[in-house]
């Protein structure tokens, strides 16, 4: 369904062209003043100069071609040459109730036949999930969703770290702890142990004691290099450990990212494309653009217009060791040759910009990627605490995402028992949607690149820009529903229906609805959920105003009361929708 803005564009264009000007100068925009007018047309400034007429003359004459049409209440030209547009109600209400028949509530299909793939996530192994994996994971299962209500076939990869000196050291640490395990002795020959070594609370605390340690001792640091060396080149015993870390990681891993309400379709790891780079290197080198530089081996990815300095991308270091960019690489081969996507989306810490800026030029030029497969590094900003620097915890730690999520939970139930009619496990699932939702709009709403500060306090706060605020207005909406229902008035039909505003509240509201699937189209395309948070913090602002202004239920107009009915039925699908599309659940009640 077309947008509303573009279908206003379309006449006011062809009154242009119709007198005699380009269309392009018909553009219209929401306007920025609503007391004066819905819509305003500036294109009359510029045909002014252009055509060499006065602004306002032009805008005149537009406005008498306008003027002819039903659809609108009022066109009004504005010195110097502005051209201001109110809609009838009576075509506000009709598209409305376009809208409320159309699949997807208006929304096209603008991703159909293309492929996509989103990376984010980024765990890895035997380390747990921390505040800097928030990010990554709630922007990505936003777009990951809305790209598919869009139509695109989306394919989200968690891009599991496993490959690195973070399982040598590992080993090392399991080795000084438990040194008679089979998995180092050199002449055990038959099969390993089924049931891993460690639990995954013990894993988790030797990658940090390790690396610590490792820090202190170089040669515990040079051991755990060459168990590094020694399972990525096939040591049986350092192998089936490997595979014991991955097993162990994995499940704890799906379960934090449950807790979030994050999936990922799949679970591709580093250590699986590191079969191919060998294969890809050599081409590299066949191709003439991987050359030798001070032992290394390197592509130049340096272009003539750069303003910054921009190193060459290393392939093998000149210990014969591959580094992440090399990963990173055959990783995008890879994706070509297995789904040979239109487009590969990262979600990584934008302090990664150098690395992926580096890759993304080595993979074209040398080209491991089709000309058609767009690459685009989303980096996000950092999550701040109150004093401006990363978040941590009160003793200065890394904040663990399952210990958040535990806060966030707690201090929501605070506020969901002082309702004594919710019973403790009720209580603690409510305040866990309640606390994600949180959450995850305190992070979404806020521009991907821009740092944020994490404020617990502001983010569960039942009123003001918040997640919590969304929540209620859409449980207030359902319990205003179900009391109409109760009292037996259900005479609904089959659709949803609306009639023309009676009042400035309800054509606000009808206006904000109207604008849904232009909001989503633009947070796709500009990669921006926080313009769906803006969204959906008007539309609620406007429902609550109109919910203040009217008496819904005792309304003894019985056709008004249908009509408003169907709008609050139609303001709570959009809610819902919205909300779904950022990932975030809604409680029954609250
Ligand atoms: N595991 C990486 C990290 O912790 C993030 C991975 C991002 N994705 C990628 N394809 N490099 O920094």
């Amino acid at each position: 369904m077309e947008q509303l803005q573009i279908c206003i564009s379309k006449e006011v264009e062809k009154a242009f062209t119709d007198c005699g000007y380009q269309a392009e100068y018909g553009k219209v925009a929401w306007s920025n003043r609503p007391d004066l007018c819905q819509f305003q047309c500036n294109g009359a400034l510029v045909a002014g100069k252009v055509y060499k007429q006065a602004p306002l003359q032009i805008a005149e004459e537009i406005a008498s071609k306008l003027k002819k049409s039903s659809l609108y209440k009022s066109i009004v030209c504005v010195m110097p040459g502005f051209i201001n547009i109110t809609l009838t109600d009576d075509f506000i209400a009709r598209y409305l109730n376009d809208m409320a028949m159309a699949p997807k509530w208006g929304c096209s299909e603008i991703g159909k036949g293309k492929k996509m793939i989103l990376d984010y996530g980024g765990p890895n192994v035997a380390k747990p999930l921390h505040v800097g994996h928030l990010r990554t994971a709630i922007i990505g299962e936003s777009l990951k969703r809305v790209g598919r209500f869009l139509g695109y076939k989306v394919l989200g990869d968690a891009h599991l770290g496993d490959w690195g000196l973070p399982i040598g050291l590992i080993i090392t640490e399991l080795k000084k702890r438990s040194p008679n395990l089979p998995y180092f002795d050199s002449s055990h020959i038959g099969a390993y142990p089924k049931e891993p070594p460690f639990l995954i609370d013990e894993l988790e605390e030797m990658y940090p004691t390790a690396s610590r340690y490792a820090k202190e001792v170089p040669s515990f640091m040079e051991e755990a290099k060459e168990a590094t060396y020694l399972f990525q080149n096939g040591h049986r015993g350092y192998v089936a450990l490997w595979k014991h870390i991955l097993d162990v990681s994995i499940t704890d891993l799906k379960r934090n990212y449950k807790q979030l309400n994050v999936s990922f379709d799949l679970w591709n790891k580093e250590s699986d494309v590191q079969g191919y780079i060998p294969t890809m290197v050599q081409q590299l080198i066949d191709q003439g653009d991987a050359y030798e530089s001070e032992g290394a081996l390197v592509v130049d990815v340096k272009e003539e217009s750069d303003q910054k300095e921009m190193p060459p991308c290393i392939l093998v270091k000149s210990d014969g060791g591959t580094l992440y960019s090399t990963t990173d690489l055959a990783t995008i081969a890879m994706r070509r040759i297995d789904y040979n996507p239109d487009e590969i989306i990262y979600i990584v810490d934008k302090r990664q910009a150098m690395h992926f800026e580096q890759v993304f030029r080595c993979a074209r030029k040398t080209h491991l990627i089709d000309d058609k497969t767009k690459l685009i590094f989303l980096g996000f900003g950092t999550v701040n605490g109150k004093d401006g620097k990363p978040y941590k915890t009160r003793d200065g730690g890394v904040m663990r995402l399952e210990n958040l999520i535990k806060e966030v939970t707690h201090k929501v139930y605070e506020k969901v028992s002082t309702n004594k009619s919710i019973k403790y496990e009720e209580g603690m699932a409510i305040a866990s949607k309640i606390g994600i939702a949180a959450l995850k709009y305190g992070d979404l709403s806020n521009q991907i690149s821009k740092d944020y500060i994490f404020d617990l306090d502001r983010f569960t706060d039942f009123e003001g820009n918040t997640g919590p605020y969304i929540l209620y207005t859409v449980v207030r909406i359902g319990s205003i529903l179900s009391k109409y229902r109760e009292e037996g008035q259900d005479n609904l039909g089959s659709k949803i229906e609306v009639s023309v505003p009676s009042s400035k509240s309800e054509r606000d509201l009808m206006l904000k609805l109207t604008r849904f699937n232009e909001i989503i189209e633009a947070s796709f395309i500009n990669y921006a959920p926080h313009r769906i948070c803006q969204y959906i913090y008007e539309v609620s602002n406007s429902f609550n105003h109109f919910y203040h202004e009217h008496n819904i239920l005792k309304e003894q107009d019985k056709n008004k009361q249908v009509a408003w009915i169907n709008l609050i039925t139609l303001t709570q699908a959009i809610l819902t929708v919205s909300l779904e599309l950022l990932g975030i659940e809604v409680p029954e009640k609250m």
